[in-house]
């Protein structure tokens, strides 16, 4: 594309395939869910949000949505825990919990929040991301993925840098 940002490398996920990928998972979603009286979504923040956005817009079976946000840190360091700092509204004891996520890098964070959520009884607990980092090698399986991609940073559809390009309606890839 001529008129792209100075920041950006190049397109990696067009505006279609991201549809075309979330109407799959969303059909997906609905079939695995079906008979179940509702799925009790978890949108981490602030990531999550344009993604989990079309992604309930297309579900069929009945469903709530709540948020979580979630900070490391430091990224940088080995270590780098990662704390709540926003909790959900309500208990999750005995629903069935799905977690739609961004991206998962080295899955730290999700690891972090699985287990936050598995400790508070659920019925049952699954995992959504969009995107997920050649380089994971998490223990946490991820249920419903869309796109595996390299191990660079990318921005839009939610994702950022230093809270830039959030709202692309593409993937894209950061130039080193
Ligand atoms: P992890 O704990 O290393 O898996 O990192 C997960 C979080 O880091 C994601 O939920 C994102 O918020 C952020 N993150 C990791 N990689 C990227 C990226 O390429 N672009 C934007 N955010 C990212
Ligand atoms: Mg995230």
């Amino acid at each position: 594309m001529s008129n792209l940002h100075p920041d950006l490398a190049r397109i990696m996920i067009t505006v279609e395939e991201i549809q075309e990928r979330v109407g799959e998972l969303a059909d997906q979603i609905s079939e695995d869910y079906s008979g179940v009286e509702r799925i009790y979504i978890i949108g981490v923040l602030k990531g999550a949000f344009i993604f989990l956005a079309d992604l309930t817009r297309q579900l069929r079976v009945p469903h709530v949505v709540d948020f979580m946000a979630l900070s490391s840190y430091g990224r940088t360091t080995v270590s780098g825990a990662v704390r709540i700092v926003m909790d959900l509204r309500e208990p999750i004891e005995g629903q069935h919990v799905l977690i739609v996520e961004d991206i998962v890098d080295s899955g730290q964070t999700l690891s972090y929040l699985h287990n936050i959520l598995r400790g508070r009884s659920p019925a049952s607990l699954k995992t959504c991301a969009l995107l997920q980092k050649e380089r994971n090698k998490s223990d946490v399986p991820i249920d419903y993925l869309g796109f595996r991609i390299p191990d660079v940073w990318v921005v839009g559809y939610g994702l950022d840098f230093a809270d830039k390009h959030r709202t692309l309606p593409y993937i894209a890839e950061m130039k080193k």
